[in-house]
């Protein structure tokens, strides 16, 4: 018999008629993220999973997937798998790295250029009847010419993301990783920093890094308070990463100028969170790689690291679990 699969969205056709060559393929049809009680009872005979960063898959998925060998989630990020768990039940993990790097640095800066420039507050301004006329001060913002750019995170997004401001003409790039980046620093003139630099010197302040254990909350009083007045904080990585009760109070107080996110907690952020009342805070529904054929290739990425995972080959892009 084929093995079976279990697929928490519909994903593109394309991809779904691959992973049906070799395996019976069941999905969630539904438009919005499977229901945990119908996550825990179709993967109780299945052999593999393929998810999404909605789906948290901790001991309690675990322990009813007692047939569970593989799982890839269409994502780069995967602090959504409790790998701990995994671990134990010899659960093999495949995920969507690279493939979507080129789609969130372009999203990045796209948020990036929308805070600092205010274009939905403009935007909104010229269709309401706030345009009355051209005017020296109003709806400016700081441009990237001669700015220090900051990137908290320097891997593969963090450094296309950097690729892409230098042609701004930005004045320095400064940035902090764990490890050092040899290469960038000699292409792009990176320079390394520590915490308290980076928050102290940008006047762009992009987080790119992975929420780890480590990461957790690290953008949090202290760090917004050592930022400068007239910095702008974008956050396309994870909610987690940051204190978002104190980004909040950063923003309200203006001890920062603005704040563009792509990812908050929780997701979706409820309407009536205070976030949303900011002028100075552009907030997209966490879409960095919502890039048509960005979606498509993470699609079929994840059904590549399914179909191996299966034959008991190595994955086109496994997790390492240590
Ligand atoms: C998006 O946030 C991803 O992790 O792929
Ligand atoms: C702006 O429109 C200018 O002409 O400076």
């Amino acid at each position: 018999a084929k093995p079976s699969v279990y697929v928490t969205r519909e994903i593109n056709k394309e991809a779904l008629a691959v992973l049906a060559d070799t395996c019976e393929v069941t999905f969630w049809p539904g438009p919005d993220p499977v229901p945990r009680s119908e996550l825990l009872k179709n993967i109780a005979h299945k052999d593999a999973l393929l998810c999404m960063l909605t789906d948290k898959i901790d001991a309690e998925v675990l322990q009813c997937a007692k047939q569970l060998k593989v799982i890839a989630t269409m994502s780069v990020g995967y602090d959504h798998l409790d790998l701990k768990e995994i671990k134990k039940h010899e659960i093999k993990v495949g995920y969507t790295p690279g493939i979507l790097t080129h789609a969130t640095a372009e999203l990045t800066v796209a948020l990036l250029l929308a805070t600092s420039r205010r274009l939905f507050e403009a935007n909104a301004a010229a269709r309401n009847g706030g345009w009355q006329a051209w005017s020296p001060f109003w709806m400016t913002g700081p441009g990237l010419e001669g700015a220090t750019v900051g990137i908290a995170g320097f891997g593969r997004i963090g450094q296309e993301v950097a690729k892409r401001l230098i042609p701004f003409q930005i004045k320095k790039l400064i940035y902090f990783n764990r490890s050092q980046k040899p290469e960038a620093e000699s292409t792009m003139g990176a320079v390394r920093v520590t915490f308290d630099e980076l928050l102290q010197q940008s006047d762009f302040l992009v987080v790119c890094c992975a929420l780890t254990s480590d990461t957790v909350g690290m953008f949090d009083k202290a760090a917004f308070h050592k930022m400068k007045k007239t910095a702008i904080f974008v956050n396309t990585s994870r909610g987690g990463l940051v204190d978002q009760d104190e980004l909040v109070k950063a923003l309200q107080e203006e001890r920062i100028a603005g704040a563009g996110l792509d990812v908050m907690t929780p997701e979706p952020l409820p309407l009536d969170h205070p976030l949303f009342k900011l002028k100075n805070c552009v907030i997209m529904p966490h879409i960095a790689s919502a890039a048509v054929q960005t979606r498509a290739g993470m699609a079929m990425l994840s059904v590549e690291n399914i179909v191996a995972g299966l034959k008991g080959e190595k994955m086109p892009s496994e997790l390492t679990l240590d």
